[in-house]
């Protein structure tokens, strides 16, 4: 079996749920406490082991490749204020992993955005992963599924019980049982309404996926809004392939949406060591 090294992260997105913030500004930049977004999920490609990183980006989303380069003046005027934390841990941005950026020239969906990756991936098996969605889990939930991967031969999706109330906002999977938290998938639905649902189980934006995935999406034609969706040609994969669903372990917050955004701040800063007391602290005396 091939090891999964690279990853491929989709920001070509408008990210239209988060303006006025994401007007100038990719949503992917826009910080965890003080960490940008796609650094929370690069940090966790790589500590699955991911050698390469491939963005697949859009029109104003220039600043997220210049995180992930060195800033020569930058780091000069570090070293020469005598800030040398902050130096170090710039260049272990810049150094962290290999990133090459490919351009969705138009916001044909998801399914497009991963096809766009084809030929900087090869013939391999790699992960698609999607920076709105922060998962706080030790190890990561790339790590988890890559390991799942590699159990079973077949690709596997993240996914996590939700609401029956709020399934309409997922893919949702059924199948049957593998383990305690594996499925192999027979069915996947775009966004059901609770009566249309097979399951409460929603695909959460992490997929380890086999290098055949690509043939399927290019065999799926647009849907009404002329975009590509990745649900369909994962639906082809299972029939043809087998695909797995695995309910992760770990803490998910959707970042694209403003109250999950601000629980995710919230939360990681009340972790955070040298913060989280202070706020802690203040948090108690609001009269909420
Ligand atoms: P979404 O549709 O959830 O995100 O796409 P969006 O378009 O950025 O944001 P809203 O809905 O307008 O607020 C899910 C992921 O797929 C990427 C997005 O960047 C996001 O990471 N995507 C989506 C693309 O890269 N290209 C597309 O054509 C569509």
């Amino acid at each position: 079996m091939r090891p999964v090294r690279k990853a491929v992260i989709p920001v070509a997105g408008l990210g239209t749920r988060f303006l006025p913030a994401t007007k100038a500004v990719p949503k992917e930049l826009l910080p965890i406490v003080d960490v940008p977004a796609i650094q929370v999920v690069i940090e966790e490609a790589v500590a699955a082991g991911i050698e390469e990183v491939i963005l697949v980006t859009g029109r104003g989303k220039g600043a997220i490749m210049d995180h992930f380069d060195h800033s020569y003046e930058l780091e000069d005027t570090l070293k020469r204020r005598g800030k040398h934390a902050e130096r170090i841990e710039l260049e272990r941005i810049s150094d962290m992993v290999r990133a090459v950026a490919i351009r969705q020239k138009a916001a044909l969906g998801l399914g497009h955005a991963v096809l766009c990756a084809r030929a900087a991936i090869g013939d391999e098996p790699f992960v698609v992963i999607l920076p709105d969605d922060i998962i706080d889990a030790d190890p990561g939930v790339t790590a988890q599924l890559i390991s799942q991967y590699e159990r079973y031969g077949a690709g596997v999706l993240a996914t996590m019980e939700v609401p029956l109330d709020k399934t309409s906002m997922y893919g949702v999977i059924s199948g049957a049982p593998m383990s305690e938290r594996a499925w192999r998938i027979n069915t996947l639905v775009e966004k059901p309404e609770p009566d249309d649902a097979p399951s409460c189980f929603a695909v959460i934006g992490r997929y380890v996926l086999p290098p055949e995935i690509f043939a399927h999406l290019e065999a799926t034609e647009p849907d009404d809004s002329g975009e590509i969706q990745l649900t369909d040609g994962l639906r082809r994969l299972a029939a043809d392939d087998g695909l797995l669903g695995y309910e992760f372990e770990g803490r998910h917050y959707d970042i694209a949406d403003r109250l999950g955004f601000l629980k995710a701040n919230l939360e990681y800063a009340l972790k955070r060591e040298g913060l989280g007391t202070e706020l802690r602290d203040y948090l108690r005396t609001l009269s909420l």
